[in-house]
């Protein structure tokens, strides 16, 4: 029973080179993403991960928001792989903006204080796993996507970001994901042993 989901994770990969088209509706991109949201599981079920679809010309805002904060400071051919980079990643269909509620993080850590200091932790785990429900789920729809932190974390951005769609300045960016239909196949992976990497013990 477990054979089609493995084959959806392994299905997964990071695109970088996308197409501003779609593999299937806005309505079905909000049903995935809204699905995720629901079934990814937090700590304490805080239900922290937040997301946001940007498609068509806010899309564009995004990335030049994005570009004007990651190009600064760069010259060069530094400048040059940057810009080409951030220009793959607007120019494909859309994105989704990952955060988790730092509001839900700060109820918990007073509600139980036990566990403060591992709240921030959980909170990241939680978003990974939502990430990766998102990608896959995309990718079984013939979508590529990645997941990006080019300037994900710079504050000024994120005030730009935040102000630009309106959202609660308590959203912390966990990630962005670019996608689109795939403008070609994803780079060479290569595999650790993977009897190096997993053990099993039965006595
Ligand atoms: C936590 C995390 C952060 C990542 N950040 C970036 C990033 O900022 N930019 C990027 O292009 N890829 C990023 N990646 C993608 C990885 O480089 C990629 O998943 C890895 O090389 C394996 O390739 P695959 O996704 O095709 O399986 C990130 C992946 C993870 C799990």
């Amino acid at each position: 029973m477990s054979d089609a989901y493995l084959a959806a994770l392994a299905t997964r990969r990071t695109h970088h080179a996308i197409t501003n088209a779609s593999s299937i509706p806005d309505e079905k991109l909000e049903v995935i993403i809204k699905q995720a949201v629901i079934h990814t599981p937090t700590a304490f079920n805080t239900q922290s991960g937040r997301a946001v679809l940007v498609t068509g010309a806010a899309n564009t805002k995004l990335w030049n928001l994005i570009s004007e904060s990651a190009l600064k400071g760069l010259e060069g051919e530094a400048k040059e792989i940057a810009i080409a980079k951030l220009t793959a990643f607007g120019g494909g269909y859309g994105s989704v903006m990952f955060f988790e509620d730092q509001a839900v993080i700060d109820e918990i850590a007073a509600k139980i204080p036990k566990y403060a200091s591992h709240y921030s932790v959980w909170s990241t785990n939680s978003a990974g796993m939502l990430h990766i429900a998102v990608w896959t789920a995309f990718a079984l729809e013939g979508l590529g996507a990645s997941l990006q932190h080019s300037g994900a974390y710079s504050d000024e951005l994120m005030r730009n970001i935040h102000k630009t769609f309106d959202l609660p300045s308590t959203w912390i960016s966990t990630a962005i994901m670019p996608f689109g239909i795939p403008a070609g196949v994803p780079a060479a992976k290569t595999f650790l042993p993977i009897e190096d990497r997993v053990k099993t013990c039965s006595d």
